[in-house]
């Protein structure tokens, strides 16, 4: 097929976690005007909303979607927008709905107006029992327990065979959890690490819904901006897959970050009461294998824990003494 330029885009999902960081950096690299930011949240009143154009949309919405496609002369969909593992398991037909909807919408699209790509990320909750936890495989066994588990590995397909059936160029990579320090996350199991780093700053002390033990794979936001974009502008020619690549960052537990920050806050405390994200946890991945990402779009990760938490906890701090912690 030949890698073919993307000159207009589209991000569904927009103003979650990592859309309003991704839609931003599209548009620096792409132009404000050439990167349409969607939601199903009316447009906010910040640089997200008002330096490009906005869209309000729900993306079960197929003929909405195609119209602002049409409108804007879209040529490319990332394709953000989904229910995440705990608000999952809170109200899985609305996840299965939501996220099954959503990407087939995309898909068709992408045939129908022969758009040049769509970008739809997966996830480390394809993983569950029977995989291996450690350096878990790009090819395994997929059997999630999660609502919004299942819906990731069907996205994976489905992805694969619009590839395979009519040329569309779809692309996905496994997300780990991801941390960041713009825009708090939207019901996943991973948010705690981003939570803690919130409470650290605001109050000392945090009580964490997993318990000390689980390590998970997780990744700072600038590495989840990079890996999506390397793979978006990736060589066609080069990728052997398409919707499933694992992506490595880093790998740690709650007790693990906790100490990270305590080299800065040296008092920080976390209490441990995990919930039913607990078990959701358990059943995904410690750490990934991502040679397939490393040798087909030459993925290399650049924060570890040490420089995240460093990170995190300066421009947190900035946002907190300017009253800014949650803006
Ligand atoms: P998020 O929950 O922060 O944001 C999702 C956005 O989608 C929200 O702004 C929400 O309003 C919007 N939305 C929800 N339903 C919609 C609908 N019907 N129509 C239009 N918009 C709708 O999610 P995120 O963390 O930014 O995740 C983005 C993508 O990355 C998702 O596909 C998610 O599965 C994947 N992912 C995220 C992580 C992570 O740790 N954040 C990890 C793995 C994969
Ligand atoms: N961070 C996401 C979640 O916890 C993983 O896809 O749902």
């Amino acid at each position: 097929m030949g890698t073919r330029a993307i000159s207009s885009i589209l991000v569904t999902g927009a103003l979650g976690q990592i859309g309003s960081e991704l839609t931003a950096e599209l548009r620096r690299r792409y132009g404000d005007g050439n990167v349409v930011a969607s939601d199903l949240r009316p447009r906010p009143e910040g640089e997200l909303g008002q330096a490009g154009p906005f869209e309000q949309v729900n993306v079960t919405d197929a003929e909405g979607l195609a119209d602002i496609c049409r409108r804007h002369g879209i040529d490319a969909i990332v394709h953000l927008a989904a229910v995440l593992s705990a608000s999952g398991e809170r109200d899985p037909l609305k996840a299965w709905h939501v996220n099954m909807a959503g990407l087939i919408n995309a898909l068709e699209i992408a045939r129908d107006l022969e758009l040049t790509q769509v970008v739809c990320p997966s996830s480390i909750a394809v993983f569950g029992a029977g995989c291996p936890k450690e350096d878990t495989p790009q090819e395994t066994v997929l059997k999630p327990s999660t609502m919004y588990g299942v819906t990731k590995v069907a996205g994976e397909l489905l992805c694969d065979y619009y590839v395979a059936r009519y040329g569309v160029d779809a692309r996905g990579l496994r997300y780990p959890g991801i941390v960041s320090a713009e825009t708090l996350p939207g019901g996943g199991t991973t948010d705690y690490a981003v939570e803690i780093y919130y409470a650290a700053i605001e109050k000392g002390a945090y009580t964490c819904f997993l318990n000390e033990d689980t390590k998970l794979p997780m990744m700072y936001m600038p590495d989840c901006i990079k890996s999506t974009i390397d793979l978006m502008e990736a060589d066609y020619d080069r990728l052997i897959h398409h919707g499933d690549f694992n992506v490595g960052s880093m790998s740690f537990s709650a007790g693990e970050l906790t100490a990270s920050i305590r080299e800065h806050i040296p008092d920080f405390r976390t209490t441990y009461n995990p919930d039913y994200r607990q078990a959701i946890a358990d059943s995904w991945p410690s750490s990934v294998d991502d040679t397939a990402a490393r040798e087909e779009w030459d993925w290399r990760p650049e924060y570890d824990l040490r420089a995240m938490t460093e990170d995190m906890l300066t421009r947190l701090r900035a946002r907190h003494e300017a009253g800014l912690l949650y803006r």
